[in-house]
């Protein structure tokens, strides 16, 4: 095997590569629109009672997983168990997720890039709202658009995994995450002086419980799993690189707020300039990539921030994206004793072509309409079924991140021995006394809301009655 294991070069490198997976599509493309969907206030409220209470709880449990072991998923469950356990399946799970979610996620990173592309050379400006809305139909309809893109950006990951811990990741994050919370307090700092903030303002925090349905509190549980990058190990592996007396209490609080921070800065840039323009925030997927676009082309100097805000989308899948290749890369290297580039690149290039399904989902009919029909059969999405596309993201989000999520709360708290969880959680840390907290939460409460989410999905909670439409 190769001699010592890599290290991140500082703490603070731990902490922007950390807030870099979290901080990602989730917080700047899905967050505002399904917050939009729900109404807003209340929405945001239980959203961030699951940040807290569910999700915070797991990440420490992860980074502590990790640099106990300092070791990949896998082998971490390993040590921490015994060879062949059971519990190792967690850690699998997490490789072939990292491979799912990466697969897609890369598609929609490229339309970020498209529409970087497009904002700095043709521009916005002066088009009329049906023309912004063909442009965004006509790229999801282009294979060949859709193949470029997820091309170029799954290349741009694997050059930046391939450079390594410190020369790669941690460098990257340290350049394009305090860029990116530049850009984002620009755009604040903007979307401020629109005559919509007021009212964006108290969409986002005045507690309104109008469309908010039980299906939207699991939906703000289940989101909480992907934008914190929880559930399938890359908290592990990123922890595993961290030295022993590494504080994991107060990385992972830091990680946790600066997630949410962009989650809920990002509603205060879009909302804004949404409403000022007499729009809806209610657009669904669309409201990144169309609404938006339409409201810059009629403000005042969208020209210059449209670009601002899709180099800042782009940044941000950038860095969230790599912790995703790196969990599958980490597998390899540790497990198999592969080198960093053989790892890199077999898996970037297996991802790759994971991928082009998705890319293809609306572009062809096969991956799309067909294989929406075939899922239909299968009940899924209340017999709606799904595009591949939406198929990888729902079983991935849905499914596997919960279960992933439920395994590590559950391995942490209950077969950890109590002298190790103990010693790794107050190791370095100020916030010794939270430990009981901690374990509480891991023990009782992530597993009841895990399940909670699951009965919804398998439809038992409509069966009791419990979940109602009756926001329409
Ligand atoms: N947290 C990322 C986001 O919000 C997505 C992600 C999920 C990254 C799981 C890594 C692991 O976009």
């Amino acid at each position: 095997m190769a001699g010592q294991r890599a290290q991140w070069g500082s703490r603070l490198g731990f902490i922007l590569a950390a807030a870099g997976s979290a901080v990602g599509l989730g917080n700047i493309w899905k967050f505002p629109y399904i917050t939009g969907e729900n109404g807003g206030g209340l929405f945001v409220l239980i959203y961030l009672a699951c940040i807290a209470l569910v999700g915070l709880p797991i990440m420490m449990a992860e980074i502590f997983i990790g640099r106990a072991t300092q070791s990949s998923p896998v082998g971490a469950f390993r040590k921490l168990s015994k060879p062949r356990s059971p519990w190792m399946g967690i850690g699998w799970m997490g490789v072939v997720v990292a491979f799912i979610i990466l697969s897609y996620y890369s598609v929609v990173a490229g339309w970020a890039m498209h529409y970087t592309w497009i904002s700095l050379t043709d521009s916005f400006t002066g088009k009329s709202p049906e023309e912004i809305g063909n442009t965004f139909t006509a790229l999801f309809e282009s294979a060949k658009l859709n193949l470029f893109w997820h091309t170029l950006f799954m290349a741009i990951t694997i050059a930046i995994v391939m450079g390594g811990i410190r020369r790669g990741i941690e460098l990257c994050s340290k350049i394009l995450m305090p860029t990116l919370f530049l850009l984002l307090l620009i755009l604040l700092a903007y979307a401020m002086t629109t005559d919509g903030f007021g009212k964006a303002f108290s969409f986002l925090f005045a507690p309104n419980a109008d469309k908010l349905t039980s299906a939207g509190v699991l939906e703000a549980l289940g989101h909480s799993f992907f934008t914190l990058s929880l559930g399938m190990g890359a908290m592990i592996t990123y922890g595993s690189y961290l030295k022993s007396k590494d504080d994991i209490v107060a990385a992972s609080i830091t990680v946790s707020v600066l997630d949410t921070a962009v989650a809920l800065i990002a509603c205060l840039v879009l909302f804004p300039i949404i409403f000022t323009v007499g729009r809806e925030p209610s657009a669904g997927p669309g409201l990144v990539f169309v609404s938006i676009p339409i409201a810059f082309a009629q403000m005042p100097g969208g020209a210059i921030l449209a670009p601002l805000f899709f180099i800042l989308l782009t940044f941000a899948a950038l860095t969230s994206a790599i912790s995703l290749l790196e969990v599958a890369v980490s597998y390899f290297i540790d497990e198999r004793g592969w080198s960093r580039a053989k790892a890199t690149l077999t898996c970037g290039i297996s991802i790759l072509v994971v991928g082009i399904p998705s890319a293809l989902s609306g572009g062809t009919k096969f991956f799309g309409e067909q294989f929406q029909t075939l899922t239909s059969y299968l009940r899924i999405n209340d017999g709606e079924g799904f595009n591949w596309f939406d198929f990888f993201d729902y079983v991935a989000t849905n499914w596997m991140l919960p279960i992933g999520g439920l395994g590590i709360a559950l391995f942490a708290a209950w077969r950890v021995g109590n002298k190790a969880r103990e010693e790794g959680f107050k190791a370095g840390t100020r916030f010794g006394k939270l430990y009981w907290g901690w374990v509480f939460l891991l023990r009782y409460i992530v597993p009841i809301a895990v399940l909670l989410v699951f009965l919804n999905a398998i439809g038992v909670l409509d069966i009791l009655g419990v979940t109602s439409d009756d926001a329409n």
